[in-house]
């Protein structure tokens, strides 16, 4: 890390707007990034914290499609929820913005339009699943099939839940749509395509020796070793050209501008990581700030915080795009925790097994210390953890109310 930032501009994820806040969520990303913020606040430091909802993307279409609503009442539902969620919390964002502003939208656009103006994309034809029942173009989410590793007959298009392998949907085997049940053909189409295998050596250098362009950026040293691990094993791997368009009528649009946009959206988890500098100008408008001292100058410290599912498109694919485009700068760190469980399983929204917090805030008013200090213990800063009520009761009694309320008392 820089010795002596000047300011600091702290991210955390940006929650998809398609299912409550679990505590998962906290002990993931956010409840880390507020105490960061804070501690630095209290150090009398300069800094902001940033995130949003992420309004766009498969993720949102389905859950719209599932509830048989529009995905606009539902990011509504979810964004207002969220709000009232992180505040009931505690977690003291300077600015809680949503991917659907139509700032956030200008932004995307034009980052996308700088890019594409510097040569930055290559395009590509390829052949993508097409449903002619619904006649659109089908997201790796919407078509499920039997997976080629494990024979498991409900796979998606981008994962085998059952095996984890991530999979591409012409490798599934009889693969069907879930929008209409039939059987989706292959059809052609164009989009851009972030070269991310010309990005290797720039990222190997700055993830590895924390150097950008041969001067110093950070201390990789600084970094969580399981979050260079799994980058070292994408970049070992072998990088692939990255679409950055998809064919969808759900998100933001590519410039019109651009011969052949008709009916492209820009892809979600490019659009999504722009949403902290869109989040951050509207920041600054409203304080009277200059958002580009603290994405543009090299005295500002980037950081973003992150649960571990989101490590390749914060630490290579962001990063390769932020450097294309070059007016930008990148993290000096992304502190990346892993998974909390919940009474030994996996915590998962579409098995109803979690502990909602808004849930927990209305059952408990008044008790977000409690739940906070809780989290905070068992942080999953470098392995999976595990809450269960036993332990939060255990906090509560034998170390707030005994050793702190005793020391207090004294
Ligand atoms: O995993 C998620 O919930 C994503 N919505 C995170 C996006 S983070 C950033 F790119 F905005
Ligand atoms: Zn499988």
């Amino acid at each position: 890390m820089m010795l002596y930032p000047k300011r600091y501009l702290i991210t955390a994820a940006l929650p998809y707007a398609n299912g409550p806040l679990h505590i998962g969520h906290l002990a993931g990303a956010y409840l880390s990034a507020d105490i960061y913020t804070r501690y630095l606040k209290l150090m009398g430091k300069d800094a902001i914290f940033i995130c949003g909802s992420d309004e766009h993307g498969a993720a949102i279409t389905m859950r719209a499609q599932k509830e048989g609503t529009t995905p606009q009442k539902i990011i509504d539902k979810y964004h207002a929820q969220f709000k009232a969620t992180f505040e009931g919390m505690g977690i003291d964002f300077d600015y809680y913005d949503r991917t659907s502003s139509k700032e956030h939208h200008e932004t995307a656009a034009q980052f996308f339009k700088e890019l594409y103006d510097r040569g930055v994309f290559e395009e590509k034809v390829t052949e993508q699943f097409y449903d002619t029942e619904a006649n659109q173009f089908l997201a790796d989410r919407y078509i499920m099939g039997t997976c080629p590793k494990c024979g498991f007959q409900e796979a998606y298009g981008d994962q085998c839940e059952n095996c984890g392998t991530t999979l591409s949907p012409t490798e599934l085997k009889s693969p069907k749509s879930t929008l209409s049940g039939g059987r989706p053909e292959l059809r052609e189409t164009r989009h851009w395509f972030l070269p991310l295998q010309n990005y290797e050596t720039f990222l190997k250098e700055w993830l590895e020796e924390g150097t950008l362009k041969g001067k110093p950026h950070h201390d990789p040293d600084s970094w969580k070793p399981h979050v260079l691990g799994q980058c070292k094993s994408w970049i070992d791997g072998g990088l692939q050209p990255r679409a950055m368009t998809r064919d969808l009528n759900w998100g933001v649009d590519v410039p019109h501008e651009i011969p052949g946009s008709d009916g492209k959206k820009l892809y979600v988890w490019l659009d999504a990581p722009i949403g902290y500098i869109s989040a951050t100008k509207k920041w600054a408008q409203q304080n009277e700030e200059d958002w580009k001292s603290y994405w543009q100058s090299e005295d500002s410290a980037l950081v973003h915080f992150i649960g571990k599912d989101n490590i390749v498109f914060h630490c290579i694919i962001f990063p390769a795009l932020l450097q294309a485009h070059g007016d930008f700068n990148l993290p000096v760190n992304v502190p990346a925790n892993q998974f909390m469980n919940l009474e030994d399983r996996k915590i998962s929204t579409s098995r109803s097994w979690a502990v909602w917090v808004g849930e927990y805030l209305e059952e408990f008013p008044g008790r977000a210390d409690e739940m906070r200090y809780a989290l905070s213990r068992i942080m999953p800063e470098s392995r999976d953890s595990e809450f269960t009520w036993k332990r939060f009761q255990d906090f509560n009694n034998n170390e707030l109310v005994n050793s702190l309320g005793n020391f207090i008392q004294r």
